[in-house]
């Protein structure tokens, strides 16, 4: 509830990041160094949201900077687009310990933010990347059964076409998948025109 009513009054991604880092209804801000909230361009076409920050994000404040945010901006190398053409953001913005998974009760608590994040952003395509982003804002349970296919996101004002792809982590991993997250970036760069 108090999520929801701090993330409603943000009129700004600035203000919305003040509020964020105000705000201690999630424990994992005790244990977490520093609030990672954004990072790329907001007015870009194209939003990414992860699951949350590891212990590079956590001591650096920027999302996606270790091994699996090189990956990442490979992949968005790969189709032409960079950080300064697209906005990156997590569904929960502080470290959980030992960069264990957000449990489903941190993810709810901090899904008002990230709700209306998206929304101040207005992303013409939002990119779920990994299990916990794509089951919190798509409602998609199992990443595997359920990337790279085309959904909408409502954001309350508008509808965005909307995928979850497979975690630069993942693929990290197991490599034989890059072949189906490089499918789904094919279609993102189609789908941006
Ligand atoms: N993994 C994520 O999901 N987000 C980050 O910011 C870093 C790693």
């Amino acid at each position: 509830m108090a999520a929801r009513e701090a993330a409603k009054s943000a009129a700004t991604l600035d203000e919305l990041r003040a509020l964020l880092d105000k705000f201690d209804g999630c424990a994992l801000k005790a244990t977490a160094s520093r609030l990672v909230f954004a990072d790329g361009n907001p007015q870009g076409r194209l939003m990414l949201i992860g699951e949350a920050p590891g212990r590079e994000e956590d001591i650096e404040g920027v999302p996606f900077v270790g091994r699996s945010g090189k990956l990442l901006d490979q992949m968005l190398g790969a189709i032409g687009l960079d950080r300064t053409k697209v906005y990156i953001a997590n569904i929960v913005p502080w470290r959980p310990p030992g960069n264990r998974t957000p449990t489903p009760v941190e993810t709810q608590i901090c899904l008002p933010f990230i709700q209306r994040q998206i929304e101040l952003a207005n992303p013409d395509i939002l990119v779920c990347i990994g299990g916990p982003s794509a089951g919190g804002l798509l409602n998609l349970q199992g990443i595997l059964k359920n990337r790279g296919r085309w959904l909408s996101y409502q954001t309350g004002t508008r509808e965005i076409r909307a995928m979850a792809t497979l975690h630069p982590a993942y693929l990290l991993r197991s490599p034989i998948a890059k072949r189906l997250a490089w499918r789904d970036f094919l279609a993102i760069k189609k789908a941006l025109g």
